[in-house]
């Protein structure tokens, strides 16, 4: 059984002060068969690492420049969030892809670069609405999948972890229901599979998409659901610990 992440995206919110708070009642809860991820934004990470140092918590940044360093104004390259600690880094996620141009090209490069740098990407997929009323849910996802593959190698997610979050369920409260996101979460098992054997069996694939502490333990039911990327609900402490506690239970349990 693959041990279960539960990732909290914090988004573009927070002040100093709230995120060492936040931060700080996380790393204060002793968390056992689930690994936990925050990932503030990049100007708070400083903070959150001198938080989290010492405990089981892990830091993560929302996004990484395509390149290592030079003329890219703005960006913030893996090798400088590495230097203050963060293990992981969401690539790719659907707010860079509609709101910042990302592309899967671009997307793809960022999972090199993350890759370079000895961080794990947190590599985000997932259809929009009129893509899934259209059917065309597995050919997004496997056309967002196959960019990284194509310029990373077949070896593109075996250090990487995967979260599928269909952007229709994205801070909405819509969720996929467990049954829709099993089916996307082993088609993307299967698409591994085909890929690298050994990725696809060990590589955790994460749910995103309005997860809460009600519906938390019927999605991580799902054998091909291994914890959530969680957005809204992981800027309260109380709904995170619910949260990290259904993935956990799940572990135990198996
Ligand atoms: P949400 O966000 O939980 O608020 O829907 C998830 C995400 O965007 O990663």
């Amino acid at each position: 059984m693959r041990l279960p992440i539960v990732a909290g995206n914090w988004k573009l919110n927070g002040s100093r002060e709230s995120v060492r708070l936040l931060a700080s009642e996380i790393t204060d809860k002793s968390f056992s068969d689930v690994e936990v991820i925050v990932c503030p934004v990049a100007l708070h990470v400083p903070d959150v690492a001198s938080v989290v140092a010492g405990s089981s918590v892990k830091l993560g940044a929302q996004n990484a420049a395509f390149e290592e360093g030079g003329a890219f104004t703005g960006e913030v390259a893996s090798s400088m969030l590495a230097e203050y600690g963060c293990t992981h880094v969401i690539v790719g996620h659907s707010e860079r892809r509609s709101l910042f141009g990302d592309t899967n090209e671009s997307c793809a490069q960022r999972h090199q670069a993350v890759l370079n740098a000895g961080l794990t990407p947190v590599f985000c997929v997932g259809e929009s609405l009129e893509e899934r009323e259209a059917g065309e849910t597995l050919s997004v996802v496997t056309g967002q999948l196959d960019a990284v593959f194509e310029h990373v190698g077949n070896a593109a997610f075996d250090q990487a972890v995967i979260a599928y979050e269909p952007v229709w369920a994205i801070g909405t409260g819509k969720t996929a229901s467990p049954d829709q996101a099993q089916e996307v979460h082993a088609a993307i098992r299967n698409m591994l599979h085909a890929r690298s054997p050994e990725a696809s069996d060990s590589v955790r694939i994460l749910y995103g998409g309005s997860v809460n502490a009600g519906n938390a333990d019927e999605l991580f039911a799902k054998p091909d659901i291994d914890g959530g990327l969680i957005g809204g609900a992981s800027l309260k402490s109380a709904d995170f610990f619910a949260i990290c506690d259904a993935a956990a239970k799940q572990y135990s349990q198996a």
